[in-house]
């Protein structure tokens, strides 16, 4: 039963979210590099497309063909969905006038001319580093994203954490702008034989949702979180 919520398209994790996201809310996936961002919102972005949905994917890392052939490689056939109801759009991350127009004055219009229910920004921390002062990226990111609650589209961004605190968004600004935060990490156990991937879902507002923490494998072809099992 989807009660209404906006399924990431990761079972385990839909549970966990007591069903999914909130229709229009905003949430965040934080994890260092190689947990997983990108393939979690790859997922989020096929599950609206299966469903009909329109979709923008903004990429400020990879490239639009890159995402194209990561989706491929999975085994979904995207390419009768390309420039019709999935919109895959690179950034560059180096040039701030122009992704700073980019994101905060064509999204908001391209997800109204395309009618987009899902919006993925992956990662918004390469958008956050463009700004030169901490005062000037609150400010805009504030704003920003006020902005896109006023539209009926659920989004999903990723950041990178900080170099020495896995438990935060390279900024520690967009847990606090979010509705939900999902963190990815690594669990080195204490033998150090091998490495696992663990999820928790840190905060969602106007809703319950699980605080356990999850072990999690990112396959060929899905995401596996195995709800059943305790990582520590
Ligand atoms: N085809 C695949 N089969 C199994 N694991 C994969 C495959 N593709 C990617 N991965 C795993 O996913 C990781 C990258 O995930 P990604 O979503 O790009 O992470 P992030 O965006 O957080 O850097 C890789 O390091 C690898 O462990
Ligand atoms: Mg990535």
């Amino acid at each position: 039963m989807s009660n209404g919520r906006i399924k990431v398209g990761i079972p385990g994790l839909d549970d966990m979210l007591g069903g999914g996201l909130i229709p229009g809310s905003i949430c965040s996936i934080i994890g260092t590099y190689g947990t997983g961002k990108t393939t979690f919102s790859l997922e989020f972005i096929w599950d609206g497309l299966k469903k009909k949905e329109n979709v923008i994917y903004i990429s400020l890392e990879e490239r639009e063909d890159r995402i194209l052939k990561y989706m491929t490689l999975k085994g979904w056939d995207v390419e009768p969905y390309l420039n019709k109801s999935l919109y895959v759009i690179k950034l560059d991350p180096t040039d701030f006038n122009l992704a700073n127009n980019r994101i905060k004055n064509e999204l908001p219009k391209l997800i109204d001319e395309v009618k987009a229910t899902r919006v993925v920004i992956d990662p918004i921390s390469l958008f956050e580093d463009l700004f030169t002062t901490d005062f000037d990226r609150r400010q805009e990111m504030f704003r920003f994203i006020e902005g896109l609650r006023d539209k009926n589209c659920t989004i999903m961004m990723t950041s990178e954490t900080q170099p020495d605190n896995v438990f935060a968004s390279r900024h520690g600004l967009i847990e606090y702008l979010s509705d939900t935060v999902i963190l990815l990490r690594y669990v080195r156990p204490s033998d150090l034989t091998d490495v696992h991937l663990a999820l928790e879902v840190v905060k969602m507002r106007m809703s319950a949702h699980s605080r356990e923490i999850k072990p999690y494998e990112l396959q060929q072809d899905q995401v596996l979180v195995y709800s059943e099992a305790n990582v520590f």
